[in-house]
């Protein structure tokens, strides 16, 4: 029994180390790898469930709070605390439905907590936004504790200065002083409100983006200048993330410039963090992969960004050391994952590839993410669109696009990961699919198989042997991959 629970523990063990390979106790030469696209499980073994996330960070430690979005419309707050973004440990819910107000759970809910300390006071405050089922309240709630990790005491909810205000944010400045900025107004405007000295109520408010609709806003501060990321208003599907800066808060933001591809590699600002080291600072964009597929499975997504004097470099990163002690982070080194792909071919593939050269199939296999297969629009579907034949258009949903590839010899493999294409379009991008291996290249077996292939992620299924593999979509406009990997 006790072996048996011994391997139970090993095998629970590789599947955390599979998805969060880690070092702790940082030094100079330590490095902690993040791994993003799988959801993030804590050290009790259950999902991370922190959406919409807020930090602080409390000597060595992390603590994030976000919404829980495992069972109910209506989420609780959940913090957990880490020391390195990836080892996770749940705290506990620092507000919760019913206990922390009678309201909560049925006529309010909250989303995108986040989390201020405030030094005068010695408490720490949460502000969010605090509203009903059908997003009619527009307001904000306002928690607070004399401990980190709660639990939180409900203070105030409203419109903040009589103003209606959704998504939202914080920011503390240098000098202490802390700000409330949300989506004011039917979703029109931002409003940055400034907060009074013990951060409990909003004394002061500035509109910013005038009736251009931005939400999930996020502030940092480098050197003297403030970068806001915003999203536009979509609900819970991705949009183009948007950057704008300025040398003061409450005016001459710049105009607001998209950055990173069409749908934030499918993410939506949360928070952005700043990691302070003896070599280097860099910042880390904390966002949210909502409903991958659905909204309990919701991801929380971290890559590196920096910043320029008026731009920022917004290039997803999949996996990533970092340092903490000197600031430093690579991208991981994934030449022993993969297998080799010298001896590899396309044997088939679907769509008129030769007539596009610039995006024949074997540059999905070229191990360049800047080179793509891409499938050519299909003729009856542009009619289809063109005359308004949905009949023609729903068609083309069943026509198939596929790539063969013969890997040159038979291998033991267990996975494989697509890479969209990384030129800031999203077309193409593959969400149906099948994935078949084939010893003999006549007898295939489909090995995985979904509606839903998440966003640039690794996908496993077990182990098998393989010489040749086979990718199939359905997707409807066609398909475009930067790069495909076997490990
Ligand atoms: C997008 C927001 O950013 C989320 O926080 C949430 O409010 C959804 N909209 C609800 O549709």
């Amino acid at each position: 029994m006790k072996h048996l629970l011994l391997i139970g523990l090993l095998a629970a063990t590789a599947h955390i180390g599979l998805h969060a390979q880690t070092t702790t106790n940082a030094t100079q030469n330590e490095w902690t790898t993040i791994t993003n696209g799988n959801l993030w499980i804590d050290s009790e073994g259950n999902d991370v469930q922190a959406h919409g996330a807020g930090f602080l960070k409390v000597g060595d430690t992390w603590y994030m709070i976000g919404e829980d979005r495992s069972s109910s419309w209506h989420p609780d707050v959940n913090m957990y605390s880490s020391k390195d973004l990836v080892n996770w440990k749940f705290e506990r819910k620092i507000i919760e439905n019913k206990v922390t107000h009678p309201d909560l759970g049925s006529k309010r809910m909250i989303e995108r907590p986040k989390l201020m300390y405030c030094a005068k006071t010695q408490q720490y405050v949460v502000w969010c936004h605090w509203e009903s089922s059908n997003y009619a309240a527009s307001e904000a709630g306002v928690f607070y504790s004399n401990t980190v990790n709660g639990p939180y005491t409900y203070h105030w909810g409203g419109r903040p200065l009589g103003v209606k205000s959704r998504d939202c944010n914080v920011f503390v400045d240098n000098d202490g002083t802390a700000y409330f900025i949300s989506t004011i107004e039917e979703n029109q405007h931002l409003g940055l409100f400034r907060l009074s000295d013990n951060y409990l109520s909003a004394v002061e408010y500035t509109e910013l983006f005038k009736w251009k609709s931005r939400e999930a806003p996020a502030i940092v501060r480098v050197g003297d200048t403030y970068y806001m990321l915003s999203s536009a208003c979509t609900g819970w599907d991705p949009n183009p993330c948007m950057l704008s800066y300025s040398k003061s808060l409450t005016e001459g933001w710049s105009e607001l410039k998209q950055v990173g591809n069409h749908i934030a590699y499918d993410t939506q600002a949360a928070s952005i963090l700043t990691i302070k080291g003896t070599k280097q600072t860099t910042h880390l964009y904390v966002g949210d992969r909502w409903q991958d597929p659905r909204l309990p499975e919701s991801k929380t997504i971290i890559f590196p960004i920096s910043f320029t004097s008026d731009s920022c470099l917004f290039d997803y990163t999949r996996q990533f050391d970092i340092n903490y002690t000197t600031g430093e982070w690579r991208p991981t080194s994934t030449s022993d994952r993969y297998i080799d792909k010298r001896q590899w071919r396309v044997l088939d593939c679907s769509s008129a590839e030769n007539r596009q050269a610039d995006y024949a199939a074997h540059y999905a296999i070229d191990g360049d993410i800047k080179t793509m297969w891409q499938t050519e629009t299909p003729k009856e579907l542009i009619e289809g669109m063109r005359t308004r034949d949905w009949r023609r258009v729903e068609r083309m949903a069943k026509s198939q696009h596929r790539i063969v590839v013969d890997m040159g010899k038979v291998n033991t493999i267990k996975g494989f990961l697509c890479t969209p294409r990384t030129d800031g379009i999203s077309l193409g991008l593959i969400r149906n699919y099948a994935f078949f291996v084939s010893e003999d290249g006549k007898n295939w077996e489909a090995v995985s198989k979904s509606h839903w292939m998440p966003y640039w992620t690794e996908i496993d299924f077990a182990p098998c042997q393989a010489r040749y593999f086979m990718l199939t979509s359905n997707e409807r406009r066609g398909v475009s991959v930067a790069e495909i990997d076997v490990f």
